[in-house]
């Protein structure tokens, strides 16, 4: 097999498994242990389409990894597998360590020992720079703003890793970096923060511009919901559509000798970028409905603004999202009414 992809039957890896192309299917192993609840959904599409899987827990199964590394020595490892919800990680920062740390080593280590010239490409956080409290925000009517021409956050932010998840998140991430550096193996980082689109079941606790849209739609087609959001709801994101994700993850792998050893941010930058109220305002207005909701607690460590500066990427490889947020939630809404999901938020 050329192609692994961990966390294949997640958001990012299935539809990253179907952009790769149908000539390719054949040649990518998905590799998934099922631990998200709907990532049976997305494995009866990838088994529509003969693309291979492989139930395997990458945490806790280090010769089985090694094995396939040494048998199938793939060209790329596309390592999405992990455990993503920080609330996740607070309960249980055990399980987060093995999801993610562990994982992570299991795959380099199987690299070095037996596939040195394999690219693995590893999806981390915007969580590793933690909440930026640095930096000076000022509170406006619908969104927290930082003046000053602000375009973005780059990559030269000290990192700071607050909670378990951006702990084992950031430690996964510099593990990646350092066996490029010590062991000259052949990684990438990127950082992500609000990547979405269709095939992304998002719950709760992950996957906010999905949840609020559902939400939405249940209002308009059931009935009238109730909703809570977290903080003052003026927190901003720069909202990515998973179709340039996917092209992102395409083209880093076929100009790879530029990236090598390198962490970028990946966004939708400052012109896709939405504040949870101006999210709502957004669906409110095309959905011509009017939204019910109370205000909590700020979740802990809440960046108040995480906008990607994706000048580094544009750089190396002229990559930058091209889906603009309001094409793009088109999209997403008419995928969350196509697959019902809306029934469920
Ligand atoms: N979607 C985003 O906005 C976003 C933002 C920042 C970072 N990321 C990172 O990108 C990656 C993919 O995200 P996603 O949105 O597709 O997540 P997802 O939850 O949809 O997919 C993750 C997949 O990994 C599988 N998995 C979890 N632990 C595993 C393990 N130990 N062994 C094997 N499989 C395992 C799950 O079953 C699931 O299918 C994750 O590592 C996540 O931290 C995503």
């Amino acid at each position: 097999m050329k192609y692994f992809i961990t966390g294949g039957c997640g958001f990012i890896g299935t539809n990253l498994a179907l952009s790769l192309g149908k000539k390719n299917y054949k040649k990518i192993l998905i590799l998934d242990n099922l631990s998200k609840i709907t990532a049976n959904k997305n494995l009866s599409i990838l088994k529509k389409e003969n693309i291979s899987f492989k139930k395997i827990d990458i945490g806790k199964s280090k010769q089985k990894i090694e094995k396939l590394i040494k048998q199938h020595k793939p060209k790329v490892i596309f390592h999405l597998a992990g455990q993503v919800a920080m609330s996740t990680s607070l309960k249980k920062p055990d399980f987060d360590f093995q999801g993610n740390v562990l994982a992570t080593i299991n795959l380099l280590e199987s690299i070095r020992k037996f596939s040195k010239k394999t690219i693995l490409i590893f999806s981390s956080t915007n969580k590793v720079y933690g909440d930026l409290k640095n930096f000076n925000y000022i509170e406006k009517k619908t969104r927290f703003i930082i003046k000053n021409n602000f375009k973005g956050f780059s990559e030269n932010n000290y990192l700071d890793f607050k909670s378990p998840y951006a702990c084992s998140k950031g430690s996964a991430d510099q593990y990646v970096l350092d066996y490029a550096r010590v062991f000259n193996l052949n990684t990438i980082v990127f950082r992500h923060s609000s990547v979405y689109g269709g095939r992304q079941f998002f719950t709760y606790d992950q996957g906010w511009v999905g949840w609020f849209c559902a939400q939405a739609i249940k209002h308009k087609l059931i009935k009238k919901t109730k909703f809570s959001i977290s903080g003052n709801g003026k927190q901003v994101r720069d909202l990515v559509h998973i179709e340039d994700i996917t092209r992102l993850y395409r083209l880093s792998f076929k100009n790879f000798k530029k990236l090598k050893g390198n962490a970028y941010n990946i966004g939708g930058g400052l012109k896709n970028s939405l504040s949870i109220i101006e999210l709502i305002n957004f669906l409110e207005k095309k959905l011509n409905i009017k939204l019910n909701y109370h205000k909590i607690n700020n979740r802990l460590y809440d960046q108040k603004i995480f906008i990607s500066d994706n000048k580094k990427i544009y750089k190396d490889l002229k990559w930058k999202p091209n889906i603009d947020y309001k094409k793009g939630l088109d999209q997403m809404l008419k995928w969350i009414k196509s697959s019902k999901i809306y029934k469920n938020v």
